[in-house]
């Protein structure tokens, strides 16, 4: 019988040779959540392998990081004071313009993205600054003081800025602000497709960011919007960002290659928190083989269109790629 598919298969050097897609250290960005302090570094229960940690650890994490292979990574930052506008991200001594210096002059060779957004910062824990009434993220205010933010983390010497506060017109705000202070080099990686997702459970607990009241539905993404979720990215892409990006992942990859065979910016995907603690929980009970579901798992993304993928799964993937049998 004439073997259409399978004589391919046959051989696994064959099927080394018919590969499309491989997945590579290049591929991914690491999240790292920072805290003020010394010496600390807690786990959180919901995201096992996932630590805050202070300045000092962050940059052993660098080091070790480096050692696997991986030299991008993106900052979130935890301050020890919150307020309504977010202040602490808003000052060069801020928590992330603090970070981003400490990690430039320790690992000058790490290629550092910083989270731009305002959750972690304020007291609310909303993305911006809330209008009169209290109600939601007042847009304009919000334009501006994210232009004022992503000047501060360029002034500590970032190498890539990451919106992820979805404001309308937010890419062409910060780009003006960027240029304007100088920093027409400084590349923008946009959430410019995010959904108001129930994955990011975790994340909350870990960036101490959820919201004080309501939800996030009058800035995120409706999940149902398959058209809407293309015009976003179009859209960012219009404004001026470099990079595009779909949040979450997993439920998501139609998106991904709506967006890829739309635009032809480098594509990302964040494969969030709730998606990394579904498989983890999974492994630990025995119900999946954890290493396997992981690298099947990213190389769909990879499949789907992303370029870029945004993982807490990126220092076992390394070490994976790196010849650790599975
Ligand atoms: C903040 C932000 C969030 C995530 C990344 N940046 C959370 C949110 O929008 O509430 C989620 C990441 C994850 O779940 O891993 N704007
Ligand atoms: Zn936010």
């Amino acid at each position: 019988m004439f073997k259409r598919f399978r004589r391919v298969r046959l051989n696994a050097k064959l099927r080394d040779l018919v590969t499309e897609i491989k997945l590579s250290h290049n591929d991914f960005i690491y999240p790292l959540f920072i805290k003020e302090g010394s010496g600390f570094k807690k786990e959180i229960d919901s995201m096992p392998g996932v630590f805050q940690m202070s300045i000092d650890e962050i940059l052993k994490e660098c080091e070790t990081l480096k050692k696997l292979g991986l030299y991008s990574i993106i900052l979130f930052g935890i301050p020890d004071v919150k307020d309504s506008v977010g202040s602490d991200a808003l000052c060069e001594h801020g928590i992330i313009a603090k970070s981003i210096k400490a990690i430039k002059e320790a690992h000058p060779d790490m290629f550092v993205t910083s989270d731009l957004c305002f959750c972690e910062y304020t007291d609310h824990g909303h993305c911006g600054i809330l209008d009169i009434e209290n109600e939601t993220v007042n847009n304009d205010a919000t334009l501006k003081i994210l232009g004022e933010q992503a000047v501060h983390h360029a002034k500590a010497g970032v190498d890539m800025i990451a919106p992820s506060g979805m404001m309308d017109g937010m890419i062409t705000a910060i780009r003006e602000a960027l240029d304007s202070a100088g920093f027409i080099n400084l590349p923008i990686m946009s959430y410019s497709t995010k959904f108001a997702s129930a994955y990011y459970g975790p994340f909350r607990d870990v960036a101490e960011s959820s919201p004080s009241f309501g939800d996030r539905r009058s800035y995120q993404m409706n999940p149902a919007n398959r058209n809407e979720a293309l015009n976003e990215s179009i859209e960012d892409e219009k404004e001026g960002a470099d990079i595009l990006m779909v949040k979450p992942a997993l439920a998501y990859l139609d998106i991904v290659r709506d967006i890829k065979n739309n635009s032809l910016l480098p594509l990302a995907v964040y494969n969030v928190s709730g998606e990394y603690a579904m498989l983890k929980i999974a492994g630990k009970n025995g119900l999946i083989d954890y290493d396997k579901v992981m690298m099947e798992t990213l190389l769909g993304f990879k499949r789907a269109g992303a370029d870029i993928i945004i993982t807490y799964h990126a220092k076992e993937a390394a070490e994976i790629l790196n010849g650790r049998e599975i």
